[in-house]
């Protein structure tokens, strides 16, 4: 059918697809069109330098160039950069890609400058990220719009925009980036930073760089048969799915009325249709791609209107707009869009997503949908029917949550923006259009609220100054509402009013009130959301206002008429001499695989090829906290191709209990849940994609348990925690708060965080018969306890298993014991089946299930004198470990032995306990506890100089530790280099000066506040577990002199074995080139100790230094009997044949005093590293925006072993931890906090949602210094350990966020100490600076149902009955009464953003179904109760001054009756509880149509209603009847 109709439209259709890569041809007869571009890369052309870091498009490790020829005639080449886990393989007929390894390699030695300097600036620490940000800057210097004559830094720093490194900072890879911008004389030099120290600044390395003469880099020249490549229509029969490529639009039209509706779906960008067939798992049998169709391409501007084709792209549109923009002629159109778009998702995206995806994807929260529906957009539609076109305002486009007006066979062609210079009422009227967004971060963030708003004024006499009469206004807002909502009603109550501060008082009242979200909104933050509505229309006032007039502006209010400019950033560092004595240790050498993982040549686990007969595998995740598994149904899981083997904890042959120090945990988990993500059991498949299919088609009938716990607030509540309380003790507390003069009491409460390792946690075991040895590769800090937990599981000795891990794309603590648990499954596995085994995590699963860092309540009782000095510290901490110990005490331990951070409280008891929950096991992160304690400190800090009106400085310098002072675990502070760094801090970085510029600063701008502060960290270096401070190596030397060790270390980034290989060198005393260290491998040094507690260089260090001087003593000997000076290779052949041993083992074990005694309040560090860190910030306080103006760095690292490794630690530290303290927030689904998403589910479990610190968010001025003079004797070479220490620096970006809000909120009245939790993101900041508009925001009694009431759970008599019903939703939206059946499964419901819904059957037998919007949130669930949640946003429109919810609900049972009166009775004891005036509830049987007709029945409500029963249950009665219902109310 489909071929008759290509045929007859266009003849020459093609069945496989011709594209290039890296110069090289390749023809597809076999592509399958759900095949990604990075899979094939991966898969079938072993190209494996793009990685997989996401697979949602938003990390950028998998970015590729793809190069096309736009204009046959000319040869106008377009080059872009790409999301290759987005685009579709199908995508790139006629196209020729550029991957990493195009660029240049190792092996060839022709590395292109983009690699090689990223490299050598030390812009590559675990190298996951780096082949993506090679292709980055690549793309931006290659790019036909950035010719590299005028490539500016503003275009390289912009360039990054889609890529995230959580290892580096940035600074570094910006620095490298810019060697190719032209204007680096802007650029501060050494002069003006007026250091007389040995400085090197951005400047200097980049000019270094560009006087360097790179060989001319190898160039992959466009394929010349591309350049005469005439797209075709393509057609492509893959095995499930089909793929059509119309190029013209009659044959798009013909194609799309043949398959309408969900028999086809059109893709362009396929950035949001990838999203959802791989997390929603959304089929669709075919795909017909857009991107060849001519007419959906044009970009016109005629007198009346902008013409902008639905598939341009926003790259494209963006540059058109610019072109374009004229505020006289566009009334701020094209200014209002450009701006949208340069913060709309990455370049990545931005290169492929199209105009018409975006506004037919009709999410709530687009940013570009407001402004052109405030611009008054038309949408072109088309469909082939007799040539059907018509023309539809985008103003009654959206119909409710994602659905369009749009008929099944329409498509989108072109958006008709009207220009105001033709439309407006009359010639001396002026017309504004102005957008708005804020998100929780600048660089690709979906906006938590974005707005268009647009007003058309009217001069009007006045005898002493012009005024403005508003003639009509169009405030259009995502964000806030089930779709792109106009505030219709504040419009209209605003035309014929003046243009002045109380009409828009007037018009946030107004709105708020006409957008009243609740605690069940989707995404949360309601408060926050309003607020965010007032703030954008004050704003677009002062704008409006300062382009009328200037003059009648506050000058102190200008600075927020306009967006923030950010400026380039830059940095300086600042290293002492290096001792004279060591000739290799000290130096900065480059990461021993900084090359490599430029060119991608460095392999990762995943990058590993398969032997034969290798299964890949997929775990099978509870999908219920505390539940009992009552049956595993395999029967849909086995039928998939390929499947070979479902494992659970019944094969297990040794022991199913493991864990890192206590065995509290299942392998496998044999009855009870402990957290949703626990591992129930691994299907094991020939392909990956089998395997993960499989998976999911796993069914489990659960039996829910209670409680459910997931807070630390629930475990308090419950009494659930894990071990006894810890207790430390100093001096008499009680005594001390007794006599104290002042006594301050608060509670504080600090996040956790995700590790977000670029590279997810993936492994490889290989058994074998021979010996019942099983190898594992596995990225992990902790190959000892991975091979010891698989042995115990597996029942075998320790010495069948061997642990390999070459190199880790990042673990920050993430891998120390939460790696083990799937790699000791998939070791099961691999037994039970005789087959080699792989598995690579993906990101929201690895997100899900392994753990973060423990969030904590802290609270604390102070006692201080009059002038600030402490006198005595009561603390309490709980931590929220999860479901078992793991780590727990250990974090919680150093948590306790941090809360002195450098000050002396004299009396002081610690108290701590582990809070038990129903959550994946916390676990290590950088730090460990330290920041979570140390914070709590600093807040005790603020909270008393805030008290006393003092400057936090003199809290901190008046209680400061001096040399010899014991801390409260009484260890005597030496070497205590603290007050010595804050004063040389203080100098450098001109504080005091700049306080007082800050001060003025904040006197002359209303709106925007800046803040400073200095903080100080020490942080104890040694393992509190004592036998764990023990550290082995191996060193070899061969014949030819090459030298080869292997330590216990691993090298997750952090330069480990770089610095190995500088001690090794330096201690045999030969060429550092000549040293190399392959793996860590526990067959080559036994029993590590894990790769955590910054010490891996001391203990590593020293082991090979060890085993390095026995060999050197050795030939020395051999030496000594020459009387020349032997070369290196000589002299190693002399020993050689002299029958020397060329190999010698080390051993290390820290020097006691060491360890804790928490019995006896004893413990003792190795020592302590010390920093200090300021931090200046500009903060828009009507947002919660920010940035960091500039930080200083002063650190303690003892004598560097590398200067540029500790520095990149430091920065990449600093970085981490700001982003802990201001950015980076988990969300679970919890009964209290997070009610809009699924309970004991994380919501936050990708790069979508958790949000890093990314490249826009560096310090704007970013310097660096390594303390002088601070030999540390306790560790190698005089170094002090460095890897944990700078985190907690960053939370100065909080106190000084915390500081320029204290600024504003004594600018409107309040003053006072004012508690604030972390992390301090834009919601908590913005709402933290309480005015006006936050008041509005946060009416008590607001009339929206407030879903705080406790609803017991309704226990129904079957479960199975309730697993059976399922529930249409009905909603009102723009009085249109639409009704849709919405049909969720339990899997559906755990991604839980709004973004995961799916308007589709699912499961006949799923366990939960669940509906959000911001209308109405309905979720059964299937055993305990149904819980049910109701929310309603637009009353207006159901009642004037009422609450109302329709819930219609229908059952397929035979029997339902007792289902649906169980769900009847539910719902009616929640509308008691809830106080919803209105309700109604239609029900019937969809199976045998048996209540008809349909009983309706109304409760709860004061003011009852009537109205006419449903008739019939066909959809179209329902639909007719229902809009009847509506008319009564
Ligand atoms: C990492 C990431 C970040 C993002 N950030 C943002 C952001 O900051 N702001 C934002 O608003 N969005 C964001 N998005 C969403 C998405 O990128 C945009 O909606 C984008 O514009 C979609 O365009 P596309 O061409 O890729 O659409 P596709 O995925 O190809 O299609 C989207 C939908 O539109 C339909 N469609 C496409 N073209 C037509 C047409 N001409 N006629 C009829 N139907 C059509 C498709 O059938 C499909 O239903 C982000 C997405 C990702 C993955
Ligand atoms: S893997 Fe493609 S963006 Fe993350
Ligand atoms: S180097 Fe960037 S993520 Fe590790």
């Amino acid at each position: 059918m489909v071929k008759e109709i290509t045929q007859q439209v266009i003849p020459p259709t093609i069945d496989y697809l011709l594209f290039y890569v890296n110069g090289k041809q390749v023809i597809e007869h076999n592509a399958e069109p759900d095949w990604t571009l990075l899979w094939y890369l991966r898969n079938k052309l072993n190209l494996t330098g793009s990685k997989l870091g996401c697979g949602e498009g938003g990390c950028g490790a998998c970015t590729v160039l793809i190069s096309q020829c736009i204009n046959r005639h000319t040869g106008h080449l377009e080059h872009r950069t790409v999301n290759a886990c987005l685009a579709p393989l199908c995508s790139v007929d006629g196209c020729h890609i550029i991957t990493v390894e195009g660029l240049g390699s190792v092996a060839k030695s022709n590395l292109h400058p983009a690699q090689s300097r990223l490299a050598e600036m030390y812009g590559s620490q675990c190298g996951f990220c780096t082949p993506g940000i090679v292709m980055s800057l690549y793309g931006t210097v290659t790019s036909s719009n950035h010719p590299h004559s005028s490539l500016t830094m503003l275009d390289i720093e912009e360039a990054f925009d889609g890529n995230l490194c959580r290892c580096t900072g940035y600074r570094p890879i910006l620095d490298a980036a810019k060697t190719f911008a032209k204007d680096l004389s802007q650029l501060p030099c050494k002069d003006s930073l007026k250091s007389s120290k040995p400085t090197t600044t951005t400047l200097d390395k980049c000019l270094s760089f560009v006087k360097k003469i790179d060989k001319e880099p190898h160039q992959i020249e466009f394929p010349d048969e591309l350049r005469q490549h005439i797209a075709q229509s393509i057609f492509i029969k893959g095995s499930l799915i089909e793929w059509y490529r119309p190029v013209t639009l009659n044959e798009l039209l013909q194609l799309r009325s043949t398959y309408p509706g969900s028999a086809s779906k059109l893709i362009f960008g396929n950035t949001e249709v990838q999203i959802e067939t791989k997390f929603k798992r959304l089929k669709y049998p075919r795909f017909i791609s857009i991107t060849h169709i001519e007419e959906l391409q044009q970009l016109k501007r005629t007198p009346t209107s902008l013409v902008l084709g639905a598939g341009v792209t926003l790259t494209r549109l963006h540059e058109k707009l610019t072109e374009w923009n004229d505020q006289k002629l566009d009334g701020g159109i094209c200014q209002a869009l450009t701006d949208q778009l340069k913060y709309f998702a990455s370049t990545q995206i931005r290169n492929v997503a199209s105009l018409g995806g975006n506004i037919v994807n009709a999410s709530p929260i687009s940013d570009v949908n407001p402004v052109l529906q405030a611009a008054n957009a038309l949408l072109e539609l088309h469909r082939a029917e007799a040539n059907s076109i018509r023309l539809v305002p985008l103003r009654d486009f959206f119909l409710s949550y994602r659905r369009v007006a749009m008929t099944d066979d329409e498509v989108l062609v072109n958006i008709h923006i009207p220009l105001p210079s033709a439309s407006l009422s009359s010639p001396s009227n002026r017309t504004f259009l102005r957008s708005y967004k804020q998100a929780r971060r600048r660089d690709d963030d979906i906006g938590i609220v974005s707005s268009g708003l647009q007003v058309e004024l009217e001069p009007i006499e006045s005898t002493d100054k012009q005024q403005w009469r508003i003639v009509c206004a169009h405030f259009s807002f995502g964000g806030m509402g089930p779709t792109t909502i106009l505030a219709k009603n504040t419009q209209q109550e605003l035309i014929g009013q003046l243009w002045t501060k109380s009409t828009i008082d007037k018009a946030c009242e107004l709105a708020v009130k006409e957008m009243p979200l609740n605690d069940m909104t989707p995404g949360g933050q309601p408060e926050y959301r309003r607020t965010l509505v007032q703030s954008f229309l004050f704003k677009f006032y002062v704008y409006v206002c300062s382009e009328l007039n200037k003059e009648s502006v506050d000058s102190k209010e200008l600075s927020i008429a306009h967006p923030y400019h950010r400026p380039v950033s830059h940095g300086q560092q600042i290293i002492p001499e290096r001792p004279t004595s060591q000739k290799v240790v000290g130096t900065s050498l480059p990461h021993r695989s900084a090359y490599l993982q430029t060119t991608g040549e460095a392999k990762y686990i995943d990058d590993m090829p398969s032997l034969a007969h290798t299964l890949h595998a997929a775990l099978v995740l509870a999908t219920q906290p505390n539940a009992r598994i009552k049956n595993i149904d395999l029967g849909a899981a086995s039928k998939v191709p390929g499947f070979v083997s479902f494992v659970n904890h019944q094969d297990v042959p040794g022991d199913n209990m493991t864990g890192d120090v206590v065995h509290d945990e299942e392998v496998f988990v044999s009855s009870i849940t402990p957290c949703v993500g626990a591992v129930i059991g691994i299907v094991l498949c020939e392909t990956e994609r089998a395997a993960h299919a499989a998976a999911h088609l796993v069914q489990i009938e659960y039996e829910l348990l209670t409680p459910t716990i997931y807070t630390i607030d629930d475990a308090i509540q419950h009494q659930s925690y894990i071990g006894e309380e810890r207790c430390l003790n100093q001096g008499d507390i009680e005594k001390a708060l007794a006599e104290a003069e002042n006594i301050l009491e608060d509670t504080i409460v600090i996040g956790g965080q995700e590790h977000f390792y670029l590279e997810t946690n993936c492994c490889m075991v290989i058994p074998s018969n021979d010996d019942k040895e099983i190898t594992l590769y596995s990225s992990t800090q902790n190959p000892s306890k991975t091979q010891e937990l698989t042995a115990l599981a597996l029942g075998c000795d320790v010495s069948h298993v061997q642990c390999h891990v070459k190199r880790m794309g990042g673990g920050f603590g993430g891998k120390e014991s939460r790696s083990i648990a799937p790699c000791v499954a998939l070791a099961v596995a691999a037994v039970k089946v005789g087959r080699p085994v792989r598995m690579n995590i993906e990101r929201d699963v690895d997100m899900s299930i392994t753990g973060q860092r423990h969030p904590f309540k802290i609270h604390y009782k102070v006692g201080f004198t009059n002038q600030g000095e402490f006198t005595a510290l009561d603390i309490r901490l709980w931590s929220n470990a999860g479901c078992s110990f793991d780590l727990s005490m250990a974090v919680l331990e150093r948590a306790m032995l941090h809360v002195d951070n450098t000050y002396r409280f004299q009396n002081v008891r610690v108290r701590g306990r582990l809070c038990k929950t129903h959550l994946p096991s916390n676990t290590a992160f950088r730090g460990f506890g330290g920041p979570q304690g140390l914070f709590g400190c600093e807040t005790i800090v603020d909270h008393i100089a805030t008290h006393l009106k003092l400057d936090p400085l003199v809290i901190r310098r008046l209680n400061m530790y001096r040399e010899g002072d014991i801390t409260h675990f009484k260890q005597p502070l030496e070497r205590w280099n603290i007050p010595r760094l804050m004063d040389e801090l203080l100098i450098s970085s001109d504080f005091n000066q700049r306080q007082k510029s800050i001060e003025e600063y904040n006197k002359l701008h209303t709106y925007r506040k800046r803040g400073i502060t200095i903080l100080p960290t020490k942080f104890g270096i040694a393992f509190t577990a004592k036998f764990l401070n023990q550290a082995g190596a191996l060193v070899h030397i061969y014949k030819d002199g090459s030298v080869l060790v292997s330590h216990g270390g691993t090298e997750m980034g952090q330069g480990l074995h770089t610095k190995m290989i500088s001690v090794a060198a330096e201690a045999l005393s030969c060429d550092v080139d000549r040293v190399r260290i392959s793996e860590t491998a526990t067959d080559k040094v036994p029993n590590t100790s894990p790769t955590a507690a910054s010490a891996s260089s001391d203990l590593n260090g020293m082991a090979i230094r060890i085993a390095c001087e026995e060999i050197r003593e050795r030939l020395n000997k051999v030496a000594a009997n020459y009387n020349t000076n032997l070369s290196w290779e000589d002299l190693i052949k002399k020993a050689y044949f002299s029958r020397i041993s060329l190999s010698a083992q080390g051993f290390y074990a820290t020097p006691e005093p060491l360890g804790a005694d928490f019995a006896n309040n004893e413990v003792h560090f190795n020592y302590f590293t010390q920093g200090a860190a300021v931090s200046e910030v500009e903060l828009d306080t009507l947002t919660g925006d920010w940035h960091i103006l500039r930080a200083d760095i002063l650190m303690d690292v003892g004598t560097s072993l590398n200067p540029q490794i500790d520095i990149g630690q430091i920065e990449g530290a600093f970085v981490q931890g700001y982003g802990l303290f201001t950015m980076e927030e988990l969300i679970w689904g919890d009964q209290t906090q997070h009610k809009w998403t699924k309970p004991g589910a994380l919501f936050t479990r990708g790069p979508g949602t958790y949000k890093i610190p990314s490249f826009n968010d560096v310090p704007l001025d970013m310097r660096v210094e390594l303390l002088s003079d601070a030999p540390n004797p306790l560790a190698i070479y005089s170094s002090k350990a460095i890897g944990e220490p700078p985190l907690f620096l960053g939370a100065s970006v909080f106190f000084a966020l915390k500081n320029a809000c204290m600024a504003y909120r004594e600018q409107q009245g309040y003053t006072g100490y004012f508690p604030l939790n972390s992390p301090a993101t834009v919601e908590r900041l913005r709402m933290a600076c309480t005015d006006e508009f936050t008041e509005r925001a946060c009416v008590q009694n607001h009339e929206q149902f407030q879903a705080k009431v406790k609803i017991k759970p309704f226990i129904p008599k079957s479960n199975k009955m309730v697993r059976q019903l399922t529930v249409h939703l009905c909603q009102i939206s723009n009085n249109i009464f639409s009704h849709s059946t919405i049909w969720y499964d339990d899997e559906t419901f755990c991604n839980g953003a709004p973004s995961m819904l799916v308007y589709q059957w699912t499961s006949n037998s799923s366990l939960s179904l669940f509906h959000m919007d911001n209308n109405i949130g309905f979720q059964l669930d299937k055993s305990k109760s149904i819980v049910l949640s109701v929310t309603y946003a637009e009353e207006r429109q159901l009642s004037k001054d009422g609450t109302g919810v329709i819930v219609y609900i229908s059952t397929i049972t035979d029997n339902d009756e007792v289902v649906v009166n169980m769900a009847i009775a539910y719902i009616q004891a929640l509308i008691k509880q809830a106080h919803i005036k209105y309700l109604m509830v239609f029900v019937e049987n969809t199976k045998k149509r048996l209540v008809d007709p349909v009983t309706p029945i109304i409760t709860g409500s004061t003011e009852m209603g009537t109205f006419t029963p449903l008739q019939k249950n066909d959809d179209e009665h329902i639909k007719a009847n229902e809009i009847n219902m509506c008319c009564l109310f």
